[in-house]
């Protein structure tokens, strides 16, 4: 049986629908996630909401325990993780307010820790890493958008940058000769951490800006913030749909 875990990136710090909530503080061997995780139910179904920034947004990208917050999700039981992410898009064809399934990514992220097999180990070990996101996971999610008559576009490279300061245009334009479509910044180490402890995981990415150099000289917050809101209301939409689609076994 499948449980689902959502990790509110950006704009989405509680699901608005969720009923019978209650909030569960994890001890992890790595220090402490970034908030209590909720448990609460989504349609009936149990679901368990993790704030990737804080309740409150406090923590910015490069200082997120990502580890801590994998770990934590994994002991109460998690098996599938639908990690949303507000992004800025290189590719005209994902204009903001898109929500958008990569199936790749690259990571440009340094100095996070970004490993559970560091220390005390029996063997070196090396996770395969070949397809990031979990295929089944992001078929369900598909299948989801078309029953919520949502529109998704599902074929996508997710830069992962450290941040947290936005890109300069020259940095924009080098991440698109690298073949990216997208451009973010807590996407990793959290797919490889997922994939270590052996979790399903996907990325839901919302965007919610033209990347820097794309349109005008300059990035705007309140542009952000407003394309976040909108599209924050595509993924609760979904989210209604994708918890019946959970009894479906997903792993390989
Ligand atoms: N760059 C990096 N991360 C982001 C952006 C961006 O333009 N928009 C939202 N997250």
């Amino acid at each position: 049986m499948s449980r689902l875990a959502v990790i509110g990136g950006t704009g989405l710090s509680k699901l608005v629908n969720l009923e019978n909530i209650s909030k569960r503080v994890i001890k992890t061997p790595y220090g402490e996630p970034s908030s209590p995780v909720t448990l609460g139910q989504l349609n009936g179904v149990d679901i368990v909401f993790m704030a990737r920034h804080g309740y409150g947004h406090t923590i910015p990208p490069h200082r997120i325990n990502y580890r801590a917050n994998m770990w934590a999700l994994k002991e109460v039981g998690i098996t599938d993780v639908v990690a949303v992410a507000a992004v800025g898009s290189i590719n005209r064809s994902m204009p903001p307010a898109s929500l958008v399934l990569p199936d790749q990514l690259i990571d440009y992220t340094w100095g996070r820790a970004s490993t559970y097999f560091e220390d005390d180990l029996e063997n070196v070990t090396h996770i395969d890493f070949t397809i990031p996101y979990t295929t089944k996971l992001r078929d369900k999610i598909k299948r989801s958008m078309y029953q919520a008559d949502i529109s998704i576009l599902d074929r996508a490279v997710y830069g992962c940058m450290q941040g947290p300061r936005l890109e300069t245009a020259a940095e924009i334009r080098k991440l698109e000769r690298d073949g990216c479509d997208l451009v973010g910044m807590t996407g990793m180490p959290e797919a490889a951490l997922a994939r270590e402890l052996g979790l399903n995981y996907a990325c839901c990415a919302l965007v919610v800006n033209w990347a820097a150099g794309l349109e005008g000289d300059e990035i705007s917050m309140q542009d952000i913030e407003g394309f976040a809101k909108k599209g924050i209301a595509k993924v609760e939409q979904l989210l209604q749909v994708l918890v019946y689609e959970m009894d479906v076994k997903t792993s390989e």
